[in-house]
């Protein structure tokens, strides 16, 4: 009848997540997938709403998001949650971004514990304030027994430092006999890294229209798959994350080969 009426057919429903999910699984899927969670501010303006607003439903997007990646049986999921440039921001914002990781453990940490998530961490940690560094903690050793999906949170990181860091480290190596010179390989040098034995993510997102890394993870990236999307991150629904992964399935790695 729609049709008689000059209306177009109605496109294909749109699949649940679960029949997403079956099908991605029938091929592989990404073992790392790393976050850029961009746009919280711009959504909360959009509302009219503090941007602290934007930042608190990002948080709940985090939730969401790291029970699809368990359920996908991803390795590791990294969400870069604040890096060393974002404390160039006005003193309430920083402290609300601070508090925020003990709201979410606060709140998800029972649910993690059950769901076999392991929390870690990257990023300097000495220099977040105590009550951060205390909820962090406590949750990286309530889950250091579990085997599922690494829920890593990229804190107070910066890529360029962490590579300047790991080189320092590898020369104290280096004079101390630790490590020799034609001992330094690609490899050897990524375990100087925060991410140590963490596989290179195979995906990264970015939400919010922005191209560009903002001194994330620069060496671990090299070959990693880039999916940036105009959707701000508290807007960011399980739907875009299995497009994400459906679009990474599409793509043929090389790793510089033919
Ligand atoms: C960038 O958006 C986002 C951040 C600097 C903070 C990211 C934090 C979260 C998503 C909360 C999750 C945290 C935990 C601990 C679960 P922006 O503020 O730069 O947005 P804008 O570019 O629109 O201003």
């Amino acid at each position: 009848m729609l049709h008689k009426l000059g209306f177009k057919k109605q496109s294909k429903r749109q699949e649940t997540i679960e029949e997403r999910k079956q099908e991605a699984m029938k091929h592989p899927v990404p073992k790392h997938v790393a976050i850029i969670m961009d746009g919280n501010g711009r959504w909360a303006k959009k509302r009219a709403l503090p941007r602290i607003a934007g930042h608190h439903e990002g948080m709940k997007v985090v939730r969401k998001i790291t029970k699809l990646a368990n359920s996908l049986k991803l390795e590791a999921l990294t969400v870069y949650a604040f890096s060393t440039e974002n404390w160039k921001r006005p003193k309430s914002e920083v402290d609300y971004l601070m508090k925020l990781p003990e709201e979410f453990l606060g709140t998800y940490l029972p649910e993690l514990v059950e769901e076999n998530v392991q929390v870690r961490m990257i990023g300097y940690r000495d220099t977040l304030p105590a009550h951060t560094q205390r909820a962090v903690d406590n949750a990286i050793q309530q889950t250091a027994n579990n085997s599922g999906l690494v829920l890593n949170f990229a804190l107070n990181y910066g890529s360029r430092a962490e590579i300047i860091d790991a080189v320092k480290q590898v020369l104290n190596d280096y004079k101390s006999g630790i490590i020799k010179e034609d001992e330094l390989s690609e490899d050897s040098f990524s375990r100087y890294l925060m991410t140590g034995q963490l596989n290179d993510p195979d995906l990264l997102i970015r939400t919010s229209g922005e191209i560009r890394l903002s001194n994330f993870m620069l060496w671990q990236l090299a070959y990693t798959e880039f999916w940036f999307t105009e959707v701000l991150w508290p807007d960011f629904s399980e739907q875009h994350f299995m497009e994400a992964i459906e679009a990474y399935q599409k793509r043929s790695r090389r790793f510089g080969g033919v």
